[in-house]
């Protein structure tokens, strides 16, 4: 939701932000801008659609500078164009701001402000920041900026420039990320680490309400109060190359073909000696009766797939709520209540709302993040770090492989925990853990037959995904990877509920894609897929117990063995590798699909 970008320092700031609004395009990508500041006032370029307007914009009318800000937009208030486009000026040109977020009591500055004959040229709430800093600005910028902080309701990550402090690039956040990159040739502000990466890999992470002031020769953090304050430098340890597309057509092809290593990597953090396992250890699954998981999207799915997994293992009772719900249900949770987040980008703003309902009430929290230092992970009481790397795709696949793996662990460490299951049996579990990474490089090897298949798969209108207890909780994250990215309406049903009204949906050449993994249900199954195909559907079989041999009417994809209980992370590849071949034999922008974008900060 939004990508922001800020640099001062010796060199030209114009390409430095053009380069890292590119590594933050995944957050928002409907317009963009850039400005910077010289001795004769601010340049400012903005353009609706994709950044390779604004460069060429910018290539049209080039504009340089040792400061600057520049913005990636996904619209909340404004539709997308030139005018509500970031960065936004005050109305006498002093004062420049990017924004992230979003700002909740707009409307009743705005009109104090308009009121005072301050006028407005945007849509947005974010102008009224701009506008706001102006009218209060007497000549310091950092009473100006505490004074802005203290007057905005809701969430946001700022980067400011002031024609009276032209060596300052101010910073503050308040619920969306932000964080300071150093280095000898200059400064920078940044949603997200990909930004700096090429310039620094030494990164502070704002908290909330702290102000950073960066100058050329270095950065300064205050509170509110203009107290300073000490923070930690941190090294990114990740490479520039994860964060770029590697020879790959898209980020989405990349970043599924990562997963062997990504598997691996998570595994290692638990199964050998790093902080996932300490924590891990740490927890008393003793002390709680029910497990709540809450998250959006995909990591809800993931969700799904653990309540399988950890009802069956620990025998305890698992709810899996949408965050977006949890957080109005007046949710049943108390201390002895363990309340699971699991968010990539750990800045979800539903699963915030839901991290910190829960803890209103009580419980305990553990989160699952990808984004290091993200509010997600700074807020819950245990966190546990998934090892996926930057995922850049909207789409997410590595990141969610990940959280699967975690959400393994955990079923197993609290299974032998409560007893219910003896070391050798938790042992064999981690075995058969440790063997996906092998067996997920294993199935790779059949991408030129799921790339086959997907590509006579463009003109279909709708898909169902179908598949009876685990698999259907992995069918339910197939379902949503090929909306997200082929536009093709589906949805994915409980085998056994086909009967109960979806199947007067199946016709001649419906596709269906059932899945199997448990070979005790296999039976269920086929019958479900011979159902569909006795009236006219097409089916896609994913498993590794399917005992029909392929048709006409049935195409198979064979999985390798594995313990059913954990095969949605061998069976998730293939659907992810059906998703990008239906969308890009469609020729659909797959890392950035429409209205969509990487980490949802609103509502
Ligand atoms: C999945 O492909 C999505 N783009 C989306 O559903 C995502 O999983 C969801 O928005 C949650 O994001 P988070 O993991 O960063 O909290």
């Amino acid at each position: 939701m939004c990508g922001i970008i800020g640099y001062i320092g010796s060199e030209n700031a114009v390409p430095i932000i053009l380069d890292g609004l590119k590594k933050l395009e995944y957050r928002g990508y409907d317009s963009s801008g850039i400005a910077v500041m010289d001795n004769k006032g601010f340049s400012v370029v903005k353009q609706k659609g994709r950044l390779s307007e604004l460069e060429t914009a910018v290539n049209a009318r080039p504009i340089s500078g040792f400061l600057g800000i520049g913005h990636t937009r996904w619209a909340t208030h404004g539709e997308p164009s030139d005018i509500n486009s970031h960065p936004h000026l005050g109305s006498q040109n002093k004062i420049a701001i990017v924004h992230n977020g979003i700002i909740e009591n707009y409307k009743q500055l705005k009109e104090r402000l308009e009121q005072k004959g301050i006028q407005f040229v945007s849509q947005t709430d974010s102008e009224v920041i701009a506008q706001l800093a102006e009218y209060y600005h007497t000549g310091d910028i950092m009473d100006t900026v505490i004074k802005v902080a203290n007057a905005l309701e809701g969430s946001y990550a700022l980067g400011i420039m002031c024609l009276d402090d032209p060596d300052k690039l101010i910073a503050i956040k308040k619920d969306n990320p932000l964080i300071i990159g150093v280095s000898d040739s200059g400064n920078f502000i940044a949603s997200d680490v990909p930004a700096v990466l090429s310039h620094t890999n030494k990164v502070y992470y704002l908290n909330d309400k702290e102000i950073a002031v960066l100058t050329r020769e270095g950065v300064k953090f205050y509170n509110t109060d203009k107290e300073p304050l000490e923070k930690h430098l941190e090294t990114i340890t990740w490479s520039i190359d994860s964060a770029e597309k590697g020879g790959y057509e898209h980020f989405m092809l990349k970043e599924i073909m990562e997963q062997p290593k990504v598997l691996h990597d998570t595994i290692q953090s638990v199964l050998g000696d790093g902080d996932n396992r300490r924590i891990i250890d740490s927890l008393d699954i003793t002390n709680f009766n029910k497990i709540v998981i809450t998250a959006c999207g995909s990591a809800y799915n993931a969700g799904m797939v653990a309540k399988y997994v950890m009802e069956r293992l620990c025998r305890l009772p698992v709810e899996v709520d949408l965050a977006s719900e949890f957080r109005y249900k007046d949710a049943i949770v108390d201390q002895n209540t363990l309340v699971i987040l699991v968010s990539q980008s750990g800045e979800t703003a539903d699963t915030i709302a839901a991290m910190r309902e829960a803890k209103r009430k009580g419980a305990v929290t553990l989160s699952i993040v990808n984004v290091i230092g993200s509010t997600i992970a700074k807020e819950t009481d245990y966190t546990l770090y998934t090892l996926a790397g930057p995922e850049i795709a909207v789409a997410t696949t590595k990141a969610f492989s990940a959280q699967l793996l975690m959400l393994y662990f955990l079923a197993v460490k609290f299974a032998a925990k409560l007893g219910r299951i003896n070391s050798e049996q938790a042992e064999e579990y981690f075995k058969e853990i440790a063997s996906l990474p092998d067996k997920a490089a294993k199935l790779l090897e059949q991408i030129d037959f799921i790339q086959m298949y997907a590509s006579t798969c463009v003109g279909y209108k709708s898909i169902f995904f179908i598949g009876r207890n685990i698999d259907y909780a992995i069918a339910m994250e197939g379902s949503l990877k090929l909306k997200e990215i082929s536009y093709i309406h589906s949805e994915a049903y409980a085998g056994g509920e086909l009967k109960h009204g979806t199947i007067s949906l199946i016709e001649e050449d419906t596709l269906v894609v059932a899945i199997s993994t448990n070979e005790s249900l296999y039976g269920k199954i086929y019958s479900n897929v011979e159902q569909v195909i006795s009236r006219g559907a097409k089916v896609l079989f994913i498993g590794n117990c399917i005992k029909a041999v392929p048709d006409e009417k049935l195409s198979i994809v064979e999985l390798p063995k594995i313990n059913d209980l954990f095969s949605p992370s061998l069976s998730v590849i293939v659907l992810q590798l059906f998703s990008y071949y239906v969308a890009a034999n469609k020729g659909l922008d797959i890392d950035k699909p429409r209205n969509l974008a990487k980490s949802v900060t609103v509502e």
